[in-house]
């Protein structure tokens, strides 16, 4: 189908296979930044030399600039020309200096891409085409240059000079302005060039690495939140012992800083030896940072650490390559968070957040593969394919290669290509030449999309000794690969004795390679209950015929945590679906299994509160041929209830056994602190006439924002009369805290009510709601898109207030927009009348004049 556009040039496809070596390279870049918010100069030096034997000229990318001039061997030129936004120079000699000066205007960079401003200070983000915004350059990985950088500024609006490596000199300039001059000694990418101008406090640490090399840590955010910033410190010293530890990776620079900046298009970025982060990645304190933002915090200052080796040190060929850092570094980013507490539940949230984004990507119109082929623009393919598919690739490698050969691959990979840009098919040589293994299907994982599904079924003649496990492996058609091949899939599977309740089999990892595969076990003499995929080996769909006692008895014996919640997870999905399609459904089993669960005294705190957790709306809409959003929501609720009514003792008790105490951030008190709110929404669920006195008392008390946010979201979801005296209570205490007014929206957005649509869109046109700021705009607009029902609203209402919000977005930061618009690519699993609709509001969002091509590419490919 040809989509009418409405872009100034038609759509151009950048293909992998279309890749070449750079014609120039850049080894020493100097770049000399006059600071100005309203208009800063940029003077760029750049030694360039031909890379072979060729008569290319010099391309340089720009965007959004023009020369004001340019210099060849300090001679100026005018034999340049632009086509399109590459600046063309034609060189005749070997090696030259080429020097070029364009004023650009941080205060009108709405993107966020480039040198913005941000809170009064300037910063840049140039991951992946930023940097062409700044200054013209070769704007791709494989160009590795060494970085001066000279930046003079006013003194009292800008005291602090930041930018990548190690600070140089610095000094005052008549007027009022002063300089200072940093090297990164370490040749780099441009997308990892970093600055920043304002005026910042730092909270200083040291780290001694294993060498004894001292480093000094630096986190700089506004004076005020200060106080907010040692847990990032925190997280970012034991990343640096972790990556020693597991890794053998050691920093390499003399000065570590990081800058939190309210603005910024995702969460955080790895420039070398300057982070620059979302500033809900930095700041927390008890009061205005939730249990799972602490979390997030460490999760994220260990993995942009992570990245001086795994991403900087080693980078990328090409864009195509995105998952060869973002991948790695997110599989070792969740080995940390792991290690900091309980691995299980770590490996639960994982798998969760994995089938929350990853799975309905990969089986909707944006699917694509880790490794993908093609792409229109590259800022929409930090997916969660890239990122979290990427990671499971990774631990598929691990658990093949077992731990110290997975350690000598990752040994080998990284003293290999250190200081080289690399392919995700170097990484997998790696892996094979460490360990030996064979990993030639394995590589189908790169190239293929879609969530490969299993099915798994188990014979056993009663009275015998033998079982026969049969497999099968299916991987679904995705755009553009309408046929796959079997992959590799790395199941873990045990077997249990129905009546003794004991393994039958020690656990045994299969590597399911072709389509149907049959397995036989021995010695198994009682009827045996398959335990599958067991720490999510492989990131697959598993359909089995387990009954409903199956999945009970392994939900309370399973010897695998993981197993065990997935058991829960399945028997619930079954009697959700049951609910869903017939309009009831018997809830006894499933009861039966969350009143054991709450029962089982060998089991923490934290796991059981992650076990009776009911799968979401949308988890349950995935498992249906069509989405019926008010029917799933229906049963949802009516199982909630039953279980709140049921086992009302419990929750009561659970409730109680975890009094407040003063709030500390550890595994033990975060786990208790989990249950006591979970448990408190079943309580709500029940509608016992206590209860919203019970959550605002609790809303009221709260020491710390877990308990205070699990209150409000418990009184948001209902209608008591307590409701908005804490909407209005939480609004006036926090005020003029953006992120802690971020999760006002967000709860919200959130909530299961018949009026969310309407109250989303009347919030939009509130005071403090602003596009402009992408935690803001993504608190409103990106929540509401995940909230199943109100989204879906029968009528339409969600969908054209979400065309207009990001035709609106559009115009100012195109990235944020993309980012927001797939909830409206999923029509193909509705019903006619939603799905109608869906498509006039993407077809509306397609004939947009002056659509970006971020947005462009997302909602045309989201038509087809
Ligand atoms: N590379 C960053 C990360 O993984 C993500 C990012 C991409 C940030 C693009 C900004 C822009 O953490
Ligand atoms: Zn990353």
């Amino acid at each position: 189908m040809d989509i009418q556009h409405s872009l100034a040039q038609p759509p151009v496809v950048i293909l992998r296979e279309d890749y070449r070596p750079p014609a120039w390279l850049v080894p020493e870049t100097r770049l000399v930044f006059d600071l100005d918010a309203h208009a800063t100069r940029v003077h760029a030096i750049l030694s360039v030399t031909r890379n072979g034997d060729h008569g290319e000229p010099l391309r340089l990318d720009g965007a959004g600039q023009t020369p004001l001039s340019v210099t060849v061997d300090g001679i100026a030129i005018d034999d340049w020309r632009l086509e399109g936004e590459q600046l063309v120079i034609p060189l005749s000699g070997g090696q030259h200096r080429v020097e070029t000066e364009v004023e650009i205007a941080p205060d009108r960079n709405t993107q966020l891409m480039g040198l913005y401003a941000s809170g009064g200070n300037l910063c840049t983000q140039c991951e992946a085409e930023g940097f062409r915004r700044i200054t013209y350059f070769p704007d791709r990985p494989d160009v590795l240059s060494r970085y001066a950088v000279r930046m003079t500024a006013d003194k009292a609006r800008y005291p602090v000079l930041l930018a990548n490596g190690d600070p140089i000199a610095t000094g005052d300039l008549d007027g009022g302005r002063h300089w200072a001059e940093w090297n990164d000694p370490f040749p780099k990418p441009s997308y990892l060039f970093a600055l920043v101008a304002g005026d910042l406090a730092v909270n200083r640490g040291t780290f001694t690495t294993r060498s004894g090399r001292e480093v000094a840590l630096g986190i700089w955010v506004r004076a005020a939140d200060l106080a907010k910033t040692d847990h990032a410190l925190h997280a970012l010293k034991l990343s640096m012992a972790w990556d020693e530890r597991v890794y053998g990776r050691e920093y390499d620079l003399d000065v570590f800083n990081i800058v939190a900046v309210d603005d910024f298009n995702f969460g955080a970025m790895e420039n070398k030896g300057l982070n620059i982060f979302n500033s809900r990645y930095i700041l927390a304190d008890a009061d205005t940072a939730t249990d799972h933002d602490y979390d997030g915090i460490a999760a994220v200052v260990a993995h942009e650490y992570f990245h001086n080796w795994s991403g900087n040190r080693i980078t990328c060929r090409d864009w195509f390559q995105l998952s060869l850092k973002e991948g790695f570094t997110v599989y070792r980013d969740q080995g940390f968070s792991a290690d900091q507490g309980s691995a299980a539940v770590k490996r639960i949230e994982d798998v969760r957040s994995l089938r929350a984004a990853q799975f309905p990507e990969d089986a909707g119109p944006l699917s694509h593969p880790v490794r993908p082929d093609a792409y229109q623009e590259i800022s929409n393919f930090y997916t969660a394919t890239i990122y979290n598919k990427g990671a499971e690739l990774i631990r598929m490698m691990a658990t093949i290669l077992g731990p110290a050969a997975f350690r000598a691959a990752t040994d080998l990979y990284f003293d290999r290509f250190d200081g080289t840009a690399a392919t995700c098919e170097d990484f997998v040589a790696c892996m094979e030449e460490a360990s030996g293994a064979d990993l030639s299907q394995f590589r189908l994982w790169y190239g293929q999309a879609g969530t490969p599904r299993v099915s798994a079924s188990i014979d056993h003649v009663a009275g015998g000794g033998r079982a026969t496990l049969r497999l099968a492996q299916r991987v679904p058609p995705t755009p553009g690969q309408p046929t796959k091949r079997p992959m590799v899939l790395p199941l873990k599977v045990r077997l249990f004795g129905a009546e003794t309740a004991t393994p039958l089999t020690d656990e045994r990892l299969i590597l399911l390679s072709d389509a149907d595969e049959t397995l036989v076990f021995e010695g198994v003499t009682e009827r045996p209950v398959l335990s599958i995929n067991r720490g999510f080996s492989a990131p697959v769909i598993v359909e089995s015929d387990r009954s409903a006692a199956d999945l009970a008895f392994l939900s309370a014996h399973d010897d695998d945590p993981f197993a065990r919640y997935e058991a829960m997870q399945q028997l619930m999905l079954d009697t959700l679906v049951a609910g869903a399609i017939e309009g009831r459904a018997d809830h006894d089993a499933v009861i039966a299994a969350v009143a054991h669960t709450l029962d089982d005294p060998d089991l923490d705190a934290a796991f059981v509160a992650e076990a009776v957790l009911l799968p979401s709306d949308a988890f349950v809409g995935d498992q249906l041929a069509l989405v019926d959003p008010d029917a799933i929501f229906r049963a949802r609720e009516a199982l909630r209830r039953d279980i709140g009514v049921q086992l009302q003792d419990r929750w009561r008790l659970a409730y109680d056994r975890a009094p407040a105490v003063p709030y500390v951030y550890s595994p033990t008190e975060k786990g208790k602190r989990r249950l006591r709110n979970v448990a408190l929404g079943y309580l709500a669920a029940t509608d016992a006439a206590d209860v919203a006195a019970l959550a605002f008392e609790q809303f009221r008390a709260a020491d710390n924002m877990t308990d205070r946010q699990a209150a409000l979201t418990t009184l948001v979801n209902g209608d008591a009369e307590e409701r908005q005296a804490a909407l209005d209570l939480f609004y006036a205490r926090y005020a003029d805290n953006a992120l802690v007014l971020d999760k006002w929206f967000q709860t919200q957005a959130l909530a299961t009510r018949d009026d969310t649509a309407a109250v989303v869109t009347r919030l939009a046109a509130h005071a403090d709601f602003s596009l402009a700021n992408p935690n803001r705009a993504r608190s409103l607009i990106g929540a509401f898109g995940v909230n199943q029902r109100a989204f879906h609203q029968a009528d339409g209402a969600g969908y054209r207030f979400l065309a207009d919000q990001l035709i609106a977005l559009d115009q100012l930061n195109p990235q944020t927009a993309a980012k927001l618009l797939p909830p409206l690519g999923r029509w193909r699993r509705f019903d006619q009348g939603r799905a109608a609709l869906m498509r006039a509001e993407l077809e509306r969002i397609v004939a947009t004049p002056g659509l970006s091509r971020d947005l462009f590419e997302q909602a045309s490919k989201s038509l087809e």
